[in-house]
């Protein structure tokens, strides 16, 4: 029984692997934060991992809800080390903006194969990039400020101890 069509199942699989795939680069960063003591980075950057893993379970799901047969593809290496916090920040955040460029393609793709279902359900995804995009942003912007003080640095180490996982929803 298929629910769905072939070429959406297609796509959303690869985006399932996109997301596995954030999973593990924030993972990476996470060690290479926990590498340099940040251990506050490191934190939010375990968050961030599990954040990705949720996002991948979501299309997981749906795929299978659908009729779908679910696919995991090879999941590539991510980076081992960025030069500086700000540096892996804003790979992060032209990471984020690549992947609201995949949603919008995806979104793209259930309105000409007419999926109400699929379009629906990727609106949950439109809104979380906006989030996703805004909250790489604003630390970003916060290393740019800080420069090379380390004061700074380890005030926003301090801060970014206390996110924890919110089941995402
Ligand atoms: Fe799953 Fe960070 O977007």
């Amino acid at each position: 029984m298929t629910l769905i069509g072939e070429k959406v199942v297609r796509a959303l699989n690869q985006q399932l692997n996109r997301e596995l795939y954030s999973a593990y680069l924030y993972l990476s960063m996470s060690a290479y934060f926990e590498s340099l003591g940040l251990r506050g980075f490191a934190n939010w950057m375990r968050v961030q991992w599990q954040e990705e893993l949720m996002h991948a379970m979501k299309f997981l799901d749906y795929i299978a809800d659908r009729g779908g047969r679910v696919e995991l593809f090879a999941i590539e290496e991510p980076p081992k080390s960025w030069s500086s916090p700000l540096n892996a920040f804003e790979f992060g955040l032209d990471h984020e903006k690549k992947v609201s460029k995949f949603i919008s393609d995806l979104v793209e793709l259930s309105i000409a194969e007419k999926d109400h279902a699929t379009f629906n359900m990727l609106q949950w995804f439109v809104k979380e990039q906006v989030e996703e995009e805004r909250s790489f942003g604003e630390i970003t912007g916060k290393l740019r400020l800080a420069q090379d003080d380390s004061k700074i640095l380890l005030l926003i180490d301090g801060e970014l101890a206390k996110r924890k996982f919110g089941g995402g929803e």
